[in-house]
């Protein structure tokens, strides 16, 4: 069957608050969430707008054309980089229960090799196929890339966002000098999308890397503090809690009968991985229209629409900023979540302020998760309300040394330097980031 392509409207406005500025009547409002501009149909920013537009397609981030070093220190060097970003675009994560009816485009991902193979071993890679007698195919799209998996484009996109960064970091400033482990540390989740995006950055950084092996650091899955991971029961009962009152509950009711006609044309009534919030509909929807695939069109032949996909990316901004920013006992949860990676944070610091730091640079590759409790615990939601992080969302942390032998350290999110967080005494920094971390994490998480 031949289905119209549902044409994505790449600029909706989005701020993930209540409103409460006058709204003209281009933008859309929500039952009390509106938006501001964003960018969900291309990896790449229409030139009309500012280079640092949201794209949830491909975050801005640091790049030559417009990084300046600090003006608080003119004579000021660079010494020590901390960065973590978001992978880029990946096939949903989420599936419909008939995902095989209401996917109008195969999924392609025959155009990079997924190599996985044990050292000393043959370089063996693997496809994903879907044979025709299966009997299980409704579940599944027409295609060769499984849930949740990088594609081509993504790893384009993390191949630019690697020559990026060392056009700033290396190029520009001549901190970095080559890529090799001594100066480089890399850890990333157990997701594969994470290894590729790491190889894709380090390949971005150093052509010649894309036929060299390079160590990429993971936790055990059942501790891993980057997406994170860990068990934390107390947290979730936290999180529950301010997720069961009307400061939550509104948003859902105000927008009910909407959520009920995506439930139906989506064959997900009744489920609550879908229906406790918006994400499921965000991740499914951003994904196509990020890929240019049409929204999905059921078998009678309802379709999403641009308005519906709007919708839902304004109200899972505005989920996002609550559940890890602004919810009464958020930042109770977020520190609960992601203190033990902040402990990593102020690991390296600490190590680096005492001279025992021997890489030049940090690089981690995590998920939304990990990006939202970071620019929630550094204070970035303080300054404005947390959009969802986009696919190569990056913070930077930068240390630099004054003439006069001072230690500060500049915040970079999204390529650009955050108000407040632009010139912190190293020391500060530091304490800043040990006041996140709850006094014995484990305990604060298990104990009854
Ligand atoms: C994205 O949406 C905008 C606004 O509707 C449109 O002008 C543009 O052509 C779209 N881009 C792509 C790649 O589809
Ligand atoms: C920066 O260095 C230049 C050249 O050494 C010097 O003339 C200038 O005064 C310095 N500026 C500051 C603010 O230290
Ligand atoms: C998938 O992409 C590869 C590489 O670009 C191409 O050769 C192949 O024909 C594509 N497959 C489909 C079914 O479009
Ligand atoms: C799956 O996609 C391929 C390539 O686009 C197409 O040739 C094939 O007919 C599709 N299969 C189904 C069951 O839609
Ligand atoms: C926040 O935590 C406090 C202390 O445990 C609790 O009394 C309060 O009900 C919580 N607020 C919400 C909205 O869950
Ligand atoms: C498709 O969606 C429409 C509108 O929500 C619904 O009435 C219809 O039952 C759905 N069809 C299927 C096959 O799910």
């Amino acid at each position: 069957m031949k289905w119209a392509k549902a044409r994505w409207l790449g600029l909706i406005l989005q701020v993930p608050a209540q409103m409460t500025l006058a709204l003209s009547t281009e933008i859309p409002v929500y039952n009390g969430i509106c938006s501001t501009t964003g960018v969900y149909n291309t990896s790449f920013t229409p030139a009309n707008l500012p280079w640092n537009t949201y794209n949830y397609c491909n975050a801005p981030h640091v790049n030559a054309a417009h990084y300046e070093a600090p003006g608080d220190a003119p004579n000021a060097t660079l010494i020590y980089l901390n960065a973590v970003i978001r992978h880029h675009k990946r096939t949903p994560d989420n599936l419909y229960p008939e995902e095989g009816e209401l996917n109008q485009e195969s999924w392609n991902c025959s155009n990079f090799l997924q190599f996985n193979h044990g050292g000393g071993t043959t370089h063996i890679f693997h496809e994903t196929y879907s044979p025709p007698w299966h009997p299980f195919l409704i579940q599944i799209w027409n295609g060769t890339c499984d849930e949740g998996q990088l594609t081509y484009e993504g790893l384009q996109d993390a191949i630019h966002h690697g020559q990026d960064f060392w056009s700033v970091y290396a190029q520009k400033l001549g901190f970095l000098q080559s890529v090799n482990e001594e100066e480089i540390f890399v850890r990333t989740s157990v997701a594969d999308r994470t290894y590729q995006v790491a190889g894709g950055v380090l390949t971005g950084m150093d052509p010649t890397m894309a036929t060299k092996t390079f160590p990429v650091l993971t936790q055990p899955s059942v501790i891993d503090s980057i997406v994170p991971d860990y068990s934390c029961p107390n947290a979730d009962n936290i999180r529950d809690a301010y997720q069961s009152v009307p400061a939550w509950n509104d948003h859902l009711q105000e927008n009910a009968n909407f959520q009920d006609q995506l439930c139906t044309m989506l064959g997900v009534t009744g489920n609550t991985a879908w229906t406790s919030w918006y994400d499921h509909f965000f991740d499914t929807f951003s994904s196509r229209t990020c890929h240019d695939h049409p929204l999905p069109c059921n078998a009678s032949g309802a379709c999403v629409t641009v308005e519906d996909a709007a919708r839902v990316f304004a109200i899972g901004d505005w989920e996002y900023n609550y559940i890890w920013n602004t919810a009464e006992n958020a930042t109770t949860y977020s520190q609960l979540t992601f203190g033990v990676f902040i402990m990593e944070l102020v690991h390296n610091f600490r190590l680096f302020r005492s001279g025992g730091e021997t890489h030049k640079l940090r690089f981690y590759v995590g998920h939304d998760g990990s990006m939202i409790r970071l620019a929630s615990l550094l204070g970035i939601g303080k300054v404005a309300p947390l959009r969802w992080p986009a696919m190569g969302s990056e913070i930077i942390m930068e240390v630099w040394k004054t003439t006069a032998g001072e230690q500060y350290v500049r915040i970079m999110h999204e390529g650009t330097p955050v108000p407040g967080l632009q010139w912190l005494v190293l020391d500060d920094f530091i304490d800043m980031l040990e006041a996140q971390i709850p006094a014995n994490v484990f305990a604060a998480c298990m104990g009854s």
